[in-house]
């Protein structure tokens, strides 16, 4: 039996394992917790000595690895070593939607998971309590099991317990997110080795708010978390155009909706449609489940949350280019914000990115500007490398990426809001407006900025659901 948990080992340092493992180590200092990754560079830059360049952005997050970093939060590339020394093992890695095969584009890809449990398998010793923090479809703490039993050979000196520990942060308040959390979710069949896992979130969470069900209900309630706030983010997306149409404001009509305490005034702002690494995975995944329990009335269903998701940015693109005389070739675009929300520096389904390639298609020249997104990243989203800038190559779509908002505005014919960094609700509409080609346009598609100011400098101005 294990006697009380003294070290923990998480397989994945992205930016689920590194913020959760950096507030249970700075929650827990009498556990060690080592951090694993096969991505030596990624170690590297959690090792670094300024923090600046952790390999996520996230606020808190910096002082939060500074207190326990050396103490006992470690971030390695040595999984077999860290995997051997632990008493519990949280799976980390990242299961993207499969890109081929059986559920090509609907059901996860669990490959990373399932090398996981083979490592484990192979290299734990003693009893092993393996918890699932990814989010995995339903029915993969059978999968696990499985594999850890056949590949330890049923090794009788090796015992595991499988529990479902979903994380509910969300990027931007990652830290404040683990450390105030509304619930946390334990599944699993052995009570003995919930407790243990309870026992460490009781060093800062109070025990009313820890959930323990069956690992199924687990699982499960994950991806339904998920599903349920990206339909609300897509019910207000899809009243957005009917607003703009009507003469009714969204931002009027969510909040006359949200203080109705049945329906509640959280995630109803309407914008460029969701993104980020669960939302549409994890309603692909559920789809994918519905469809194969034969469900196809529930599958439907659940799909139209992210039918009216991939319409909101393909809407915000055209009214672009239809505010332009219905052209945008060789025009010049300041993009303004890159990362699916602020205060992250992650860009996985960010609307910014299918807006981007639109604009590009249809010959515009873009000036992207992200307080966090660097220009490597955006070459890998959009795909294609920066231009070479020179004065007059102006003819040439592209991109370029800049150092700043008024940069970005310099000579463009339009600027984009994405995403609703702090800095973009405190522009200086004056300034920008002797910066840009006029008739110049502001697109606002998250609704941040003060429209009043924006026509006083003489600009024109769209913005979502007005
Ligand atoms: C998370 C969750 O775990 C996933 O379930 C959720 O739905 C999306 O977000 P995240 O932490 O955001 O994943 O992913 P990522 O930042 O890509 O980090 C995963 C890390 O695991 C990467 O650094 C990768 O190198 C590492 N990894 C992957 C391993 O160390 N070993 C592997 O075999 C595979
Ligand atoms: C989400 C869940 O919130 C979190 O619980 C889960 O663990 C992982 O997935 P995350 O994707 O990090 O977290 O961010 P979230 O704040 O949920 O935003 C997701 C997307 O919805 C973003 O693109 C955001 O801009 C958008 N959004 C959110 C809106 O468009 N309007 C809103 O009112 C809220």
């Amino acid at each position: 039996m294990i006697d009380k948990i003294k070290n923990i080992c998480c397989i994945g340092a992205g930016y689920v394992g590194g913020p959760t493992m950096a507030v249970i180590a700075d929650k827990c200092p009498h556990i060690q917790v080592n951090v694993v990754d096969v991505n030596q560079s990624r170690i590297n830059s959690w090792n670094s000595e300024d923090l600046k360049y952790l390999p996520i952005y996230e606020p808190e997050l910096a002082p939060t690895v500074k207190r326990s970093r050396g103490r006992n939060l470690h971030f390695s590339t040595n999984v077999e070593e860290k995997i051997r020394e632990a008493d519990m093992i949280f799976i980390s890695v990242n299961t993207p939607t499969k890109i081929s095969g059986i559920g090509a584009g609907q059901a996860s890809d669990l490959k990373w998971v399932e090398s996981s449990a083979r490592q484990i398998a192979k290299y734990a010793q003693g009893e092993t309590i393996v918890v699932e923090k990814s989010t995995l479809p339903v029915k993969t703490a059978e999968t696990i099991k499985k594999i850890l039993s056949t590949v330890s050979n049923n090794n009788k000196e090796i015992k595991f317990n499988v529990l479902s520990n979903p994380e509910f942060l969300a990027e931007g308040t990652a830290i404040n997110d683990l450390e105030n959390p509304d619930r946390v979710l334990i599944g699993g069949e052995n009570d003995e080795s919930i407790n243990y896992l309870k026992d460490i979130y009781l060093n800062w969470v109070e025990k009313e708010k820890i959930l323990t069900t069956n690992l199924w209900s687990s699982e499960l309630s994950k991806l339904i978390a998920n599903a349920f706030l990206a339909q609300r983010i897509s019910s207000i997306n899809s009243i957005s155009a009917l607003c703009e149409v009507t003469g009714a404001d969204i931002k009027e009509v969510s909040r006359a909706i949200g203080m109705d305490s049945r329906i509640g005034g959280k995630f109803l702002n309407s914008g460029p449609g969701f993104g980020g690494s669960c939302f549409k995975k994890d309603i692909l995944n559920l789809v994918y489940i519905c469809n194969y329990y034969g469900l196809k009335k529930v599958a439907s269903y659940w799909q139209k949350v992210i039918d009216i998701n991939d319409w909101q940015q393909e809407r915000i693109s055209s009214i672009i280019v239809k505010n332009l005389f219905g052209t945008i070739s060789s025009k010049t675009i300041g993009i303004l914000g890159f990362s699916f929300k602020a205060d992250t520096n992650d860009t996985r389904e960010s609307p910014a990115i299918s807006i981007c390639k639109d604009l590009i298609v249809e010959g515009a020249n873009l000036q992207i500007f992200d307080p966090q997104v660097s220009e490597d990243q955006i070459a890998i989203d959009l795909e294609s490398e920066p231009k070479k800038v020179s004065e007059n190559d102006f003819d040439n779509f592209g991109w370029i990426s800049c150092n700043d908002i008024y940069d970005a505005a310099k000579n463009a014919d339009a600027l984009v809001i994405i995403t609703e960094w702090e800095e973009f609700k405190k522009i200086d509409w004056q300034k920008i407006s002797n910066l840009m080609r006029p008739p110049s346009w502001v697109f606002d598609t998250r609704s941040i900025v003060n429209k009043k100011i924006v026509l006083k400098n003489g600009l024109n101005i769209w913005q979502i659901g007005n």
